[in-house]
């Protein structure tokens, strides 16, 4: 089950990701002592790339690295030298060159991640989200926290609402969720869905209480404002009467419904506030505390290998 990078869900087995569930589900309990630190990493070293802004993912995969006891180095690309127009090869490169052991790249463009990966071909490379392709270890932090909710992904009903046409994580969330035997619905407004929305496995629905029928999860995706060039609907009070998710529009999905959100939120259009504060329905902070569990195991999965546990 070894592999050099994780750069999709797509390409992952049952088997893989239900290692690095079970894995990090096994680390849950190191992120929750008081003194955070694992010797598995020691005298490894993890560089984090984010030519995008990021709260989550980012913060999450120094901490999984530094209680793993591994060295992090932060670049971002607004005071790297990529703003004086070094290429993304050269800064691999570079990096490489100075012993860097493993990279996590965030990057606007579809691709970038495997791109790479190709630069450093004896060291990991992590996709911590690229363009609209995927972003791998939200989707394994997302399956986690379905599992330990429902106590399984095979057979559950997943909704995946919003912005699906600029989500990564709905990518990921599709096939890890397929691969996991879950059955995907996506909702949106028909402006918002994929060109390849039919050749994906799932069912599509333009219509949110008939979307959210049955539903066991739904998963509220963030309106990416930033990655809209034009108008994909009238406004945003518009989308938010019509595909906003509350409690009262939960009212046809199954009665034990879970939601989660990947964050970050607008509040009010995409998830009404009271819905994502609600801790019986809404399981947004244990996806957060999950993302650290996940990314010591995929960590732990690229790296652990050549570690020096003791
Ligand atoms: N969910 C997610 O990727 O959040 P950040 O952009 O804050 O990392």
């Amino acid at each position: 089950m070894k592999r050099k990078d994780l750069l999709d869900l797509q390409s992952l087995t049952a088997e893989e990701i239900t290692y690095l569930l079970d894995t990090a589900d096994s680390f849950r309990e190191i992120v929750a002592r008081p003194v955070k630190k694992v010797p598995t990493l020691r005298g490894k070293s993890v560089a984090t790339l984010f030519f995008e802004p990021s709260t989550r993912t980012r913060t999450s995969f120094e901490a999984a690295a530094k209680i793993m006891s591994a060295d992090t180095y932060s670049l971002a690309g607004t005071t790297s030298s990529a703003v004086k127009g070094e290429s993304l090869k050269d800064t691999m490169l570079t990096l490489d060159a100075m012993g860097i052991d493993a990279f996590v790249i965030r990057h606007p463009l579809s691709g970038a991640a495997h791109l790479a990966a190709q630069h450093v071909p004896s060291k990991p490379v992590i996709n911590a989200g690229d363009g609209t392709h995927e972003h791998p270890t939200q989707g394994l932090l997302d399956l986690l926290t379905i599992r330990q909710v429902k106590g399984r992904l095979e057979g559950l009903t997943v909704a995946i609402v919003g912005d699906i046409l600029h989500s990564r994580v709905a990518r990921s969330n599709i096939w890890g969720l397929h691969t996991m035997g879950a059955r995907i619905r996506l909702i949106a407004p028909p402006t918002l869905l994929p060109a390849d929305a039919e050749q994906l496995p799932v069912e599509v629905f333009t219509n949110l209480e008939v979307g959210l029928r049955g539903a066991d999860v739904v998963n509220i995706l963030r309106i990416q404002l930033e990655r809209q060039d034009s108008a994909f609907f009238p406004s945003v009070r518009e989308y938010a009467r019509l595909f906003g998710v509350s409690k009262a529009k939960l009212s046809s999905a199954a009665p034990d419904v879970t939601v989660l959100h990947p964050g970050p939120m607008n509040r009010g259009v995409e998830i009404a506030s009271a819905l994502a504060d609600d801790p019986e329905i809404a399981v947004i902070t244990e996806q957060v505390t999950n993302g650290v569990a996940v990314r010591m195991a995929v960590l732990f999965w690229l790296m652990g290998a050549t570690a020096s546990a003791s």
